[in-house]
């Protein structure tokens, strides 16, 4: 950890030297902490108070070092800033898919690819009218394809922050390759979703029910609760200081009556009519960029040595974890994916294994697949609730231990009980470690609604436990699965858009880069593959998912 956190402040010290004055003024427009969070909206429900900042509820002091951190962070996925849209802008003026075009460019002057190159499509967004657009802001995503050959790669998006942007991808196979854009959210809508994030971080409800003989009661819980209506029960973890809170019930039951946590809803009605024109799905929600002339070039294969040498190739500056092949994700560079086709290949890679998987239903999907798909791999019935767990499973001969558990709050779900609502951090310390323990986290899902601060405090927690996890017993494999991209209509965006989780996702990355510990980079994973979008992604991703996985607890020898 001291190592990453030492690069981290070589890089701060480094931004802050080629630009201290604009550091500065991004950093204090992030710092939410900071942000008057008075502005009151009137159609907001009455009962959390706004007078004290979310962020004043939140527990302990970050060090030096931690709020260091968090400013880099947070500046690493700095948003650019746009006009507020304003009620009386038409939409008209806003971006438009449909007017909006790519084109891609040659390369070097020549419309010749070769594998090992990269290609670059350029693209001009336009309003409804079909003016230019002149400024930055706009959440694209960018897909090389070759349906034939079952191959996909993620492009990455430069934006220049003038209405165009270059879609960058590598080029790693042969053949004809097609690309994909498509918007997410126009610029304009960015400030909306910001605006819920920092000024309704608590969209989500969350309720507690009480219980002691014949009494009982539900009261709402948070992160934060106003101090100012009815007494708290305080529920901060006393390991960790991740704070709970849940309004003290109002008959004779004791806060420590609390029987179990569940979400009892969302808050309503918190954009205006004329800002949901901003997420119509299909208009400017999730919806398709044409291409100027052609979405599709042939690749040839790799350019000869002498070729290349001749003509000093650049060198592919490729931000690609990996590629889809004939349907098989391939990681690049790191551990290769081995494909484990029977259960036999993968009952023997987990043989005298235990596998803990820690998080939120996205990992719980490996669970599913794992117990479903083994024949020997018995599931234990622990009496638990359906979707929340916990969950084991063991195959006796040959000694495969597989354990569920959902992270603690704010996690949102059907009841879950008091019992077994657990931190991650502290599940880890719980683990004695060694060559034969895994451990898979995936956390994010249940972060997007509020501010990114309350997220980064919660992976420093996990992280420190997974240090301290590799420090008595390095040999445990540790991976950490990442966000990835959902479906997206009208309310499910504004509250779990694809544009709170990629500021998750790279968080999650930066925090965890250094470590000993491999990344299921389940955005690009579900980027590059040609099914739709889902919060649970479709069975022939998890399988690539698996693979993975299983490749780094069962490295292929050389
Ligand atoms: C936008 O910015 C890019 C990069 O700086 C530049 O190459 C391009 O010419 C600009 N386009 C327009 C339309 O201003
Ligand atoms: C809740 O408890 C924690 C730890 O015991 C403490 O730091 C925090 O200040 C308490 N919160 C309130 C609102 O009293
Ligand atoms: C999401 O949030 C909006 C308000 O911001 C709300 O109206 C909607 O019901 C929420 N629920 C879901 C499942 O998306
Ligand atoms: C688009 O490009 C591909 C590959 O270069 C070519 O085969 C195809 O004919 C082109 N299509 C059009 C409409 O120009």
């Amino acid at each position: 950890m001291w190592m990453s956190l030492s690069k981290y402040i070589s890089i701060f010290l480094l931004l802050t030297l080629s630009g201290l004055f604009i550091i500065n003024i991004l950093v204090w427009k992030l710092d939410l902490c900071s942000l008057d969070l008075r502005r009151i909206h009137s159609e907001d429900p009455p009962p959390l108070d706004r007078e004290r900042s979310f962020c004043s509820h939140l527990g302990k002091e970050p060090s030096p070092e931690e709020a260091l951190e968090e400013r880099y962070l947070l500046e690493s996925i700095a948003w650019p800033e746009t006009q507020p849209w304003l009620t009386s802008s038409p939409l008209t003026q806003t971006s438009d898919p449909a007017h909006s075009l790519f084109a891609i460019l040659p390369a070097g002057g020549r419309r010749e690819w070769h594998v090992g190159d990269q290609l670059e499509a350029l693209v001009l967004m336009k309003d409804f009218q079909g003016r230019p657009k002149s400024h930055g802001g706009d959440f694209l995503l960018a897909r090389l394809h070759s349906p034939e050959l079952e191959a996909g790669v993620a492009g990455h998006v430069l934006d220049h922050r003038n209405g165009t942007y270059s879609a960058i991808f590598p080029l790693l196979w042969e053949g004809s390759v097609w690309v994909d854009v498509t918007l997410v959210h126009p610029s304009e809508a960015v400030p909306v979703l910001r605006r819920l994030r920092e000024e309704h971080p608590d969209r989500v409800l969350y309720k507690s029910l009480f219980r002691s003989g014949i009494l009982s009661e539900t009261t709402m819980c948070n992160l934060r609760l106003p101090t100012n209506q009815q007494p708290l029960c305080n529920y901060t973890d006393p390991n960790t200081g991740e704070p709970w809170y849940c309004y003290k019930p109002k008959q004779l039951l004791s806060c420590d009556t609390r029987i179990n946590h569940f979400r009892a809803g969302y808050q309503k009605d918190l954009i205006t009519d004329k800002e949901a024109l901003l997420f119509q799905s299909g208009v400017n929600l999730k919806a398709r960029i044409h291409a100027m002339a052609n979405d599709s070039v042939t690749v040839l294969p790799k350019k000869k040595e002498v070729e290349s040498s001749s003509a000093k190739a650049a060198p592919i500056r490729t931000t690609a974890s990996g590629y889809y092949f004939q349907g098989s994700w391939r990681g690049l560079g790191g551990v290769v994916i081995r494909q484990f086709k029977d259960t036999t290949a993968i009952t023997q890679c987990l043989k005298d294994k235990m596998v803990y998987m820690y998080g939120d239903s996205t990992v719980r999907q490996y669970y599913e697949f794992l117990t479903s798909f083994l024949p020997e791999l018995r599931e234990f019935n622990l009496q638990s609730p359906v979707s929340t767990g916990p969950f084991m499973a063991v195959d006796i001969p040959h000694n495969i231990l597989l354990k569920y558990r959902s992270h603690g709050p704010p996690i949102s779900w059907t009841p879950i009980s008091i019992s077994q609502l657990r931190y991650v951090a502290n599940e880890l310390d719980g683990l004695a470690g060694g060559s034969k323990t895994v451990v898979v986290i995936s956390i994010w899902a249940h972060f997007s609604t509020f501010p990114v601060q309350v997220y980064i405090r919660r992976l420093r927690h996990i992280r420190r436990a997974v240090v301290r996890l590799l420090d008595r017993a390095p040999e445990t494999v540790v991976l950490v699965r990442s966000a990835n991209l959902r479906a997206q209509s009208l309310q499910e965006s504004l509250n779990f858009s694809d544009w709170f989780s990629v500021q998750l996702d790279e968080v999650l990355k930066a925090m965890f880069r250094g470590l000993n510990i491999f990344f299921v980079d389940a955005w690009e994973m579900t980027l590059a593959h040609h099914l739709p979008h889902d919060i649970h992604p479709h069975p022939p991703i998890i399988k690539n998912m698996i693979n993975t996985i299983l490749s780094h607890i069962c490295p292929v020898k050389n």
